[in-house]
């Protein structure tokens, strides 16, 4: 088998954002003050949302550096021999769905920008409601052949 033109440690370091940007999402609700974990000793900067908001977009950068990376990769190197399974279909739709959303949130935040109240509410819960698909897909696909983005990509 051809080995993957993306090191392990990519794979590794792009799984780390997305999950550093569930929790510094989550966090900027905010739910971990609200329920205490931010009491825990260590965990007092997840209910600093100005903290985990920064945090958010530093992940964000590196989320898309991955995300376009692996797309490129994807592209240039063989696709029509490796079609994506169902599995990988879904995630990289979530993902670019998440990306879409995200920076239309980015946009609304900036200080001269005005999108009214509906489009910000809907675009608020639809990244919401993705990263909750995004869960679901991820420990859907956690474990066996499921995991795999091409029937060929290692798992
Ligand atoms: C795996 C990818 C991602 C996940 C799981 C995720 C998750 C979340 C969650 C749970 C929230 C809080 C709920 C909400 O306000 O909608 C949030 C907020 C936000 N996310 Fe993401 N996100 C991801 C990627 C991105 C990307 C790529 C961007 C930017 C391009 C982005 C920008 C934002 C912004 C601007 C906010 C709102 C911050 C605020 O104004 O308070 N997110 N994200």
């Amino acid at each position: 088998m051809a080995s993957s033109p993306i090191a392990p440690w990519e794979k590794k370091a792009f799984a780390a954002s997305v999950f550093g940007l569930g929790l510094t999402g989550v966090a900027q609700m905010p739910i971990f003050s609200r329920y205490y974990i931010a009491d825990i000793p260590g965990f007092a900067w997840l209910g600093d949302f100005v903290f985990t908001h920064m945090l958010h977009y530093a992940l964000a950068a590196v989320f898309l550096y991955f995300a376009f990376r692996f797309a490129a990769t994807y592209v240039l190197a063989g696709r029509r021999d490796h079609p994506l399974t169902a599995s990988g279909a879904v995630r990289v739709a979530v993902y670019a769905a998440l990306i879409v959303t995200g920076a239309v949130r980015m946009v609304k935040n900036l200080s001269w920008v005005y999108m009214g109240e509906w489009p910000v509410l809907v675009v608020d819960w639809t990244h919401l409601f993705l990263a909750m698909v995004l869960l679901g897909a991820v420990l859907w696909a956690r474990g066996g052949d499921r995991r795999r983005y091409t029937a060929l990509s290692r798992r």
